[in-house]
């Protein structure tokens, strides 16, 4: 058996080390062989191949980033795209493939699935965002790089009696400002679900100021104001249709400026909550998650993903990971608001 591996999307820590665990098992205990593809369903496509096997992959475990490298290449948006896939597979003697990826890349492996292909998915993005899996690999270290940000900008904040403003990733859901905002003790937090009341955030900073204490906001790159519109970046859009977000942190620093007459800055996270070494609760996930994928290909079981659902991995519809986006639930949120102001 011949197994190829892919990563696609956006970067996240932790995709060695399900590389690294989908590798050494399949060699181990399966004997298999295994052929990298690089940079996303780019790979495939046009035949960019890289050789893995144990000795490719000693090190791994605490690496960031991926080496087989990344794309947010969609074939189903390129003239005989899937045929050519198909015709790489084949040439490259590859059996089964294991795509590793969040909504894009699994949703092109669903379909790829359904048109004969032999997949199995691996749930991976920081924004946790993945429907199916209680936690993506990635969101751990992502939230932990912006909960240290977030200690360190309450001592500034207080020394200078400034509002600070953290935006963090999350798209269309609030997973990484949720929990980072929780565990930072932020003001409050504002995520891409609950459209905001700016009246109600400049309430909040007031009442903090009250108290002697700097307020520190914790934003999603996706939050919306009401009355508003979600702030892009500029008009392109990628392969898969998304704008580049970025920019509510700062039209809300200029608006709490305006309205309460304190000062106000913005820290923007950005990219800093994808890079380095993923925590040990995300190294031990994608081990696990990369164990589990390749016992699947080993089953026969294609069409699948492997989820989290509790303490246990189990496998699930590929379909299902991406039929929804898993967005923050308001009665999660309810619990944090006991902390705003
Ligand atoms: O998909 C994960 C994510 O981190 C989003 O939260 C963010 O909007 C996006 O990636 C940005 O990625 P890039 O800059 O690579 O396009």
């Amino acid at each position: 058996m011949r197994v190829g591996v892919l990563t696609g999307g956006g970067d996240c820590p932790g995709l060695n080390a399900v590389i690294r665990a989908i590798v050494r098992k399949g060699v181990k205990e399966y004997g298999y062989e295994f052929i990298g593809f690089k940079d996303g369903w780019k790979g495939p496509l046009e035949g960019l191949t890289i050789p893995l096997d144990v000795s490719t992959t000693r090190g791994l475990l605490p690496r960031g980033g991926t080496i087989l490298g990344s794309s947010r290449t969609n074939p189903f948006k390129i003239e005989g795209g899937v045929e050519k896939i198909k015709a790489n597979l084949a040439a490259q003697g590859v059996d089964a493939l294991i795509a590793i990826g969040g909504e894009d890349t699994l949703g092109v492996a669903t379909k790829l699935h359904s048109l004969g292909v032999n997949v199995v998915g691996v749930p991976k993005t920081i924004d946790n965002d993945l429907n199916n899996t209680d936690y993506t690999f990635g969101f751990d270290t992502a939230v932990n790089i912006a909960v240290e940000a977030i200690d360190r900008l309450h001592t500034t904040a207080e020394s200078h009696h400034r509002t600070l403003i953290v935006e963090v990733m999350g798209r269309h859901a609030g997973w990484i400002a949720l929990h980072a905002g929780l565990a930072g003790g932020a003001t409050c937090i504002l995520i891409p679900e609950l459209p905001f009341s700016i009246e109600k955030v400049c309430a909040y900073v007031e009442a903090r100021y009250q108290t002697n204490y700097a307020p520190i906001i914790v934003i999603a790159e996706g939050a919306v104001p009401q009355d508003g519109d979600m702030i892009t970046k500029d008009a392109t859009l990628d392969s898969f249709g998304h704008v580049k977000l970025s920019g509510i942190g700062e039209w809300l620093a200029q608006e709490i400026e305006r309205r309460t007459g304190k000062e106000a800055r913005t820290s923007v996270l950005g990219h800093i909550q994808r890079g380095g070494t993923p925590t040990a609760f995300d190294r031990v996930l994608a081990t696990r998650f990369g164990l589990h994928a390749i016992t699947a290909v080993h089953d026969g079981d294609f069409g699948k993903m492997v989820a989290l659902h509790g303490t246990q991995i189990e496998r699930v519809l590929l379909s299902t990971a991406t039929e929804k986006l898993k967005v923050v639930d308001p009665a999660l949120y309810a619990e944090a608001e006991i902390f705003f102001g």
